[in-house]
């Protein structure tokens, strides 16, 4: 059986690492791997691949940055002529972002079987370019996998049928779980220890880059008035995003952020360095999706930067606090970490490190079966 396998942006290497190794134990499947290079800096792209073990991509699509609309189209044209040349049994896509429905798209309109791994998260936001992505893309699939069970009850609720929806765990959390331990040997910590930007109280780290957050001068300009407070008592460490970074200058917030003595900016961090300053951390400050979800098994409080979550395991049971851009409420949040009575976060279910390898035995069961090959 052959699949083609698609990542696009930042979040998708975590989700396609172990299913690349899953795949690699398993002499029946063919796997490609397409890169459409919607992210492309080293910091962005190259360096997952190289921390996180992902096998070079077999296809770089190259297209890079553009309005949504460009961006999906350019993807779409040239991934029409990979499925053309290659023929794939099924394509399988992760998560939300533009590559991920515009790969969709092309695969079920020439009759290739579509798997969505990360299927059923709704934010009940429109307005967030990812609800689309996710609404659109669940809505052609053929095999809906769910990591949590209000993807399986928002599929159902859309009349996706049952029998295509399979819930089994979290691919993020499986590169998590794997790399945890080789996280530990990380440098990052002392190295900014050495820096003076850290010390004995400890730190948050910081990550934004939804546009409703850092497009809008008014949204980000909340944000700092909380984070200004915040950084008066704890060092703040934050990896810019790189849309994040060039709306600093263009909305004028550059030399406000700059004028914050324990804010300090960083390039994007690596896997690695990332997941030990998050395990480190005193509290996580995000707007991210994954962040929510990493931050839930490391059990460490999580304040969103959201309105919403389309995640809500982790604030139903895990560490995660959702409570928008006004400064009060994130400095209550923020208050609330503080006092010691931070309640015991639980993992959810099945997010124990095995998602891949139950994905890719799902997919046997099914789509190999019904093409009547041999699993
Ligand atoms: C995208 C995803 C978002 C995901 C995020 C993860 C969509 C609609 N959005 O948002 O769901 O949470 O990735 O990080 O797919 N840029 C660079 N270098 C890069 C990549 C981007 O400089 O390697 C800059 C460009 O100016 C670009 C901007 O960042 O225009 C935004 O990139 P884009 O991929 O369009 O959206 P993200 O905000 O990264
Ligand atoms: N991440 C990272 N370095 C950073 C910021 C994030 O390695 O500087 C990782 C993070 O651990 C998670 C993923 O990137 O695995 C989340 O990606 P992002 O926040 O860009 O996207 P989202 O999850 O919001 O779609």
């Amino acid at each position: 059986m052959k699949i083609v396998n698609v990542v696009g942006a930042r979040p998708n290497f975590m989700k396609i690492a172990p299913l690349m190794e899953a795949y690699a134990n398993d002499p029946n499947i063919e796997a490609l791997l397409v890169h459409t290079g919607q992210h492309y800096d080293e910091k962005m792209s190259d360096l997952f691949f190289r921390q996180l073990g992902i096998p070079e991509p077999d296809i770089n699509l190259e297209i890079g940055s553009g309005s949504h609309a460009v961006q999906t189209a350019e993807i779409m044209k040239a991934f029409e002529s990979v499925i053309l040349d290659h023929r794939p049994d099924a394509v399988l896509v992760v998560g939300d972002v533009n590559s991920t429905i515009a790969c969709g798209l092309v695969a079920v309109k020439l009759g290739v079987k579509l798997i969505h791994v990360e299927a059923g998260l709704r934010s009940g936001d429109r307005s967030m370019p990812e609800e689309i992505n996710r609404l659109l893309t669940d809505s052609i699939s053929d095999l809906l996998f769910c990591t949590e069970q209000s993807g399986v009850d928002n599929l159902a609720r859309e009349g996706i049928a049952p029998a295509k929806v399979h819930m089994v765990g979290h691919v993020m959390i499986d590169t998590l779980l794997k790399n945890l331990e080789r996280a530990k040997s990380s440098t990052i910590v002392d190295e900014l220890r050495q820096k003076g930007w850290i010390d004995e109280r400890g730190f948050a780290v910081l990550t934004l880059h939804r546009p409703s957050n850092v497009d809008d001068p008014s949204t980000f300009g909340h944000i700092l008035d909380a984070l200004e407070q915040i950084q008066q008592d704890l060092p703040i460490l934050f990896p810019i995003h790189p849309r994040t970074r060039k709306n600093l200058v263009a909305l004028g917030l550059q030399e406000r952020i700059d004028a914050l003595e324990n804010i300090h900016l960083m390039e994007p961090i690596g896997y690695l360095d990332f997941l030990k300053l998050n395990s480190c951390a005193k509290v996580v400050l995000t707007d991210s999706g994954g962040v929510q979800e990493e931050t839930t098994v490391l059990k460490i409080p999580c304040i969103t930067l959201r309105e919403n979550t389309e995640r809500p395991v982790t604030a139903e049971i895990g560490s995660n606090q959702i409570v928008g851009t006004d400064p009060k409420r994130i400095l209550a949040a923020y208050e609330k970490t503080k006092t010691g009575r931070w309640r015991e976060p639980q993992i959810p279910p099945l997010w124990d490190g095995k998602a891949a390898e139950r994905i890719v035995r799902i997919i046997k069961e099914t789509i190999a079966c019904e093409s009547g090959q041999t699993v």
